[in-house]
Order: C-alpha cells, then structure tokens, then sequence
C-alpha cells in the first residue's frame, strides 16, 4: 500500500487517493454521482489548486486489467492527481441499457481535466453500440480532433523487423479524430435482396482537416523535429484527397522551418515495414490512421506497447493506449500494461506532470531491458507484478 507523505499539502494525499479510487473501488458502485466530496481528501490537509482531475473509464476486457495497473504506477510518481472511476463498459450496458449518461460529457469536461479509457469492445455487445458512444461519443462530442499516437521502439529485441534499433524507430502519427467514414453517414437501399446497396461516407471539411494538420506542425516544432509527411490515397478518391492535398500546402507554407512531404497511405505501408526510420510525423485522416497505427504499434513490440492520447489543445482531452479488449486476454493477468501506463505518462505530461511523466518513462524502459514485463514482449511477469515493478522503481527516482 502506497503511504501519504505528511507536509506536502495535496500532491501525496490525492496520490493515496487516486490509488484507493482507481483501484480498490468496486467499478459497478462508481457512477456519476460518486464525484464526493467524501471520496476526495484526508482531513487536515487543503486542496491544492494544482491538483489535476482525472475520470477514469477502465472499459471492457483488458481494460479492466491495465488500466489500475497503470494507476498504480501513476500513484508512485507522485504526480498530483485524482482520480474518479465510472463503469461505463459492456457490462453497465447489459444490466441497465446505459452507455454513457445523459450529460455524461458536458459533465467530464466541466469536472474533470482528462480522462483515462481502458478499451471498450464486448462480445456480448455484437452491435459494439457501447463502444461507439462511449469511445467515439467522447472523441466526436468533445471534438477531440487530433489523435496523438507515438511510435518509439524501446529495446532492440522488440522490433520485428531485422537490424532496427531504437533510434531507428521514432515518429508519431497524428489522425484525424473527428471525421472520415467514423461520422457514419450512409444508407441500405433494396436491404435484404440481392441488388442490396449500401454506401458509407467519407466526410473530410476544410475546417477539419486544417486544423489536424496545423497540429502536427506545432507538433513537430514543440518537439524539434524536422518532416511533417500527409499520407492519402488521393489518387483514387480524389475529392477527399484533393482537399487534404491543397489545404496541406498551404499550411506547411506556414512552416518552413519544417520541411513537408507526401506519401500514399499504401506505399507508406510498405515503407513502414522497410524502413521506419525516415518518419518524423506523419498527419491523416481518421481511418487510415487507425490502420496505419497497429501496423506502427507492431514495430514497437505489438499492441500491448501503444500510447495514444486524443486531444483539443485546451479543452479536456482523452487518453487510451491503441488497444482494444482483447477479449481472450481478458481476466488472466497477462495484458501487457505498457501501453495504458505509456498513455498515463502522455496524459501526466499533457497535464503539466513532465518529471513525473519522465519517471514513468524511465521506469518502462528499464522494465523492458531487463525483462520485467508480460511474456508478449518476452518477460515472465503478470499484468500486476510488471506494473508493481514499475510502479516501485518510478517511486524510487
Ligand atoms: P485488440 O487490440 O483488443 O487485440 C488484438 C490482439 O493484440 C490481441 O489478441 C493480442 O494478441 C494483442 N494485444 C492487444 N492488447 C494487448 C496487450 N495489452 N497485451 C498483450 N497483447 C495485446 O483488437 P481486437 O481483437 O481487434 O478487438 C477486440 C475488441 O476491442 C473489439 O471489440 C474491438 O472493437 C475493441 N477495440 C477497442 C479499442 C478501444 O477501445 N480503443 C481499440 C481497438 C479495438
Ligand atoms: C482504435 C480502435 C477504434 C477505432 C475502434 C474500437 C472504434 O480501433 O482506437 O484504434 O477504430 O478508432
Ligand atoms: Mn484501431
């Protein structure tokens, strides 16, 4: 059990808190109106205005798994944050029809100052409705347009692909988070016969795509680096790819410090596999983005290793590592945690947290070398037992 350290108003406190919130509090007792007061501090000690609000989402799946592991290490930086967990998931869904309540993200953005998602994705749930309203009800209606997703090789070993190292994978693809065929705009003609038709939008606005693209050259300034590459298939679908083509231009005229680039997404592909060292940041659109990131996740030793945060500069933004469920992981203790406890460490960083975000960051790379982590990425520890080890080592710098 993680201990308070008397006489640092807030910081340790709310550290002891978000571990008993996030982790010992029975999810299916959590709901919207548990934001108590009760729940919150430990007499005797003020809350500090730096303390950040965190509302917490486990999900389905693994996800109930990694992400109090990733609590747990976010506990022992001593960053200070809250935590408030809510059982939104497959479960909630099947025992009382809720996906989120009504006003559930006007009030996450009014109370909270990020929100950490497990995976959300059930068997039990074919029509994936939850998910939809949960996870794209929280991207769409909270308008977080840029989906940050860094692709950083840890260790040698953990590249599938021969002779690559560390530096040689380190870029971070920025997706469009709010548009694309996601919008789920389309129809069924003739449903059932055998002339059935069914189309399925693709919706890209000028304003849309300006602004994504305009994130990854702040982006690339923020964090020096040099390319900023459009990926498209804007030799096919022409409409779509002709907006992104022309407003990319202009935008990167804005920029020339950085220097831009083009590549169709199916030849990006191939040189992802061949040769990912000539990434820096790659900006596109919402679909090929979510491709084009497991693809980069297995560069980095599979999905069990992606971070990804989902971001409107300013506003409350959302945090999940790229994978999903996975149901037949679920409930063994074997969910490689790195990834939501990477995704932690972005979504502390985006918070202000930068030294606690660095420990965290440190800790997982030290885990990774020396093989204290899940059997995915060649260790022999359980989800718990790496993030225990994480956790204390992040404790201890
Ligand atoms: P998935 O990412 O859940 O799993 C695919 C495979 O990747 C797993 O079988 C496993 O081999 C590996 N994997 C994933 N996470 C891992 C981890 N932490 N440790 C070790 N290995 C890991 O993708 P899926 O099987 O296509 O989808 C399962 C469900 O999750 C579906 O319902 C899907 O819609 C949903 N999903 C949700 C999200 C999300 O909530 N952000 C993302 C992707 C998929
Ligand atoms: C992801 C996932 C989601 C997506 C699904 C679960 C809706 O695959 O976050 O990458 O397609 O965006
Ligand atoms: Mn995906």
């Amino acid at each position: 059990m993680i201990q308070g350290e008397a006489g640092v108003p807030g910081t340790h406190v709310f550290r002891v808190m978000g571990w008993e919130v996030g982790f010992h509090a029975e999810p299916a007792a959590l709901g919207l109106n548990q934001v108590s007061p009760g729940k919150r501090g430990i007499s005797g000690l003020e809350r500090s205005d730096k303390i950040r609000r965190i509302a917490v989402v486990p999900g389905d799946g693994i996800g109930k798994e990694v992400i109090p592991a990733a609590l747990k290490v976010v506990a022992a930086s001593g960053a200070a944050v809250e935590f408030t967990t809510f059982d939104w998931s497959a479960d909630r869904y099947l025992k009382d029809g809720t996906t989120i309540p009504a006003d559930g993200f006007a009030m996450l953005e009014r109370e909270f100052d990020a929100v950490f998602v497990g995976a959300l994705g059930d068997p039990r749930v074919p029509t994936n409705i939850h998910a939809k309203e949960i996870l794209l009800g929280m991207r769409f209606k909270m308008d977080l347009y840029a989906n940050v997703r860094p692709v950083k090789l840890l260790d040698e070993s953990l590249c599938p692909l021969k002779g690559v190292k560390p530096e040689h994978v380190d870029f971070v693809v920025i997706r469009e988070n709010t548009e694309g065929p996601y919008v789920d705009a389309g129809g069924l003609f003739k449903q059932g016969t055998t002339d059935e038709i069914a189309t399925q939008e693709d919706f890209n606005t000028r304003k849309g795509v300006e602004r994504v693209v305009r994130y990854a050259f702040e982006l690339a300034r923020r964090q020096k680096r040099k390319k900023v590459l459009m990926s498209d298939k804007s030799n096919v679908m022409t409409f779509a790819g002709g907006l992104w083509q022309r407003v990319f231009k202009l935008v990167a005229a804005e920029y020339s410090d950085i220097q831009s680039q083009h590549m169709y997404v199916d030849a990006l592909c191939m040189h992802m596999a061949r040769d990912p060292k000539q990434f820096d940041v790659i900006v596109t659109n919402n679909m090929f983005g979510d491709i084009i990131t497991d693809l980069a996740a297995a560069l980095q030793g599979g999905l069990g290793m992606a971070a990804s945060g989902n971001i409107h500069p300013g506003k409350t933004s959302m945090f999940e590592p790229v994978h999903g469920s996975a149901p037949p992981f679920a409930g063994k203790n074997i969910a490689n945690p790195i990834g939501a406890i990477s995704t932690a460490a972005m979504m502390l960083d985006h918070l202000g947290f930068a030294k606690e975000a660095a420990k965290i960051n440190q800790a997982v790379l030290a885990a990774v070398q020396q093989k204290k982590t899940t059997q995915d990425i060649g260790g022999s520890l359980g989800t718990k037992e790496t993030a225990e080890w994480i956790a204390d080592l992040t404790s201890r710098t």
